[in-house]
């Protein structure tokens, strides 16, 4: 049996949805939110993932909360846990990059994992699963190695807190005699093939913005006389595509690092198999994605003109204007991944998923398409379980 844990979030589900389909049995660490028990959260997530009835009787809930100790569980879940785990996948995380919060994200994403840790030397389980990131790279430049790394500085607490949490996975495993298995994916977006999506972050955040910026200064021309717009330089032009006047700074060659869910799910269950030692694999694309290549397809989606990448050196003497205040504030803290020159290594990662034909697809318009379609008709998420 396979505990898993943020069974609830965006990769956690689509790996139980995985390993149910393999044919494993699940127990899901699971907590109320918001009004909904955590079984109903479950259920419709399941549903969600079109997980098959026969399927669904292989999972078990238990409720708990990471920041507790014992994980907050009823005594005949821990004794479930403790009797018949074999693997653990650890997926669960604070994912806020906000310093004001570094409290909570540490003690979700070090707490959290000692007390997952507990549980696990005191069962039978012998492999322990910890879903990463590439970004526990920090502020580095060149090559980034599929090993663990002691970087001086970081983006923010996230990363810091996540690259922490691998050396105490990696000390915690050793000394139990677990073998442990880092996944670093660099950044997830919706399905290749499908769209669907559960998270609208990263990736879909940009876009959203410029979607949003389009969709208030349309209004302001179309209903309020439009001098807003105007003092922001938007327009209407006359076959009804919006003018956007919007420099986005970016690195010569830099880029972002994009890889569909379906390619992690995947990528996951090739190198659980294959590599039963443990390790640490990066589940990355090996071309990023360039930024002039997301703007080109967000405006041919949503018919916009204007916006357009910058080098650093021409913006010098040319301040932003209010537009690109605007739209700078609300990307502050995606900014460095958007930007990015790194390469993440695969020396490990990559031959596995080679030998298994898994290939991680590029970012191409109709992928684009389908994703950020799939992302508006469900409201951003907020329509995700309705109807
Ligand atoms: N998505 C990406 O692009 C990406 C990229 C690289 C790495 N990752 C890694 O992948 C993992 C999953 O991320 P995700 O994108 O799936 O994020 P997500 O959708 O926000 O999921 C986070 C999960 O953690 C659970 N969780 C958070 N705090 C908890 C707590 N105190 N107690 C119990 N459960 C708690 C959440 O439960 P609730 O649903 O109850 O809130 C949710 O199930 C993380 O480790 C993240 O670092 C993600």
């Amino acid at each position: 049996m396979i505990l898993i844990t943020g069974g609830t979030g965006f990769l956690g589900a689509h790996l139980a949805a995985h390993l149910l389909e393999e044919g494993d049995e699940v127990i899901l660490l699971a907590r109320s939110k918001q009004g909904l028990s955590a079984a109903d959260r479950v259920g419709r997530l399941l549903d969600w993932l079109g997980v098959a009835a026969n399927r669904k009787k292989n999972v078990h809930l238990v409720e708990g909360r990471l920041e507790h100790p014992g994980l907050g569980l009823e005594p005949d879940d821990s004794a479930l846990i403790s009797r018949e785990i074999d693997e653990i996948v650890h997926c669960a995380s604070s994912t806020s990059f906000a310093e004001r919060r570094r409290a909570e994200v540490e003690a979700v994403n070090l707490d959290g994992l000692r007390h997952v840790l507990d549980l696990a030397e005191r069962s039978r389980c012998r492999r322990f699963h910890f879903i990463s990131t590439a970004y526990v790279a920090g502020i580095n430049s060149g090559h980034c190695l599929e090993e663990l790394v002691r970087p001086a500085a970081f983006t923010n607490v996230y990363e810091e807190t996540k690259c922490r949490a691998e050396w105490l996975a990696s000390e915690r495993c050793a000394k139990a005699g677990l073998r442990l298995s880092i996944y670093r994916p660099s950044i997830v977006y919706g399905h290749s093939e499908t769209g669907r999506s559960l998270l609208f972050n990263a990736l879909y955040y940009p876009v959203r913005t410029a979607l949003f910026l389009k969709n208030l200064y349309e209004t302001d021309i179309r209903e309020r006389g439009g001098w807003r717009a105007a003092e922001m330089g938007v327009r209407l032009d006359g076959d009804g595509w919006t003018v956007m006047p919007i420099r986005i700074m970016a690195e010569d060659g830099g880029g972002v690092n994009v890889v569909p869910v379906d390619f992690f799910v995947r990528a996951f269950g090739a190198i659980r198999e294959r590599a039963v030692d443990g390790g640490i694999f990066q589940v990355v694309n090996s071309r990023r994605t360039r930024i002039e290549d997301i703007i080109e397809y967000t405006q041919a989606l949503f018919h916009i003109r204007g916006i357009m990448v910058c080098p650093a050196q021409d913006m010098e003497g040319k301040p932003r204007n209010a537009l690109e205040e605007v739209f700078e504030t609300y990307l502050e803290a995606y900014r460095p991944y958007l930007r990015d020159r790194r390469i993440f290594g695969a020396e490990k990662a990559g031959p596995i998923l080679d030998d298994k034909g898994i290939r991680c697809p590029d970012l191409t318009f109709d992928i684009f398409k389908r994703c950020l379609d799939y992302a508006v008709q469900c409201g951003w998420g907020t329509r995700l379980f309705r109807g």
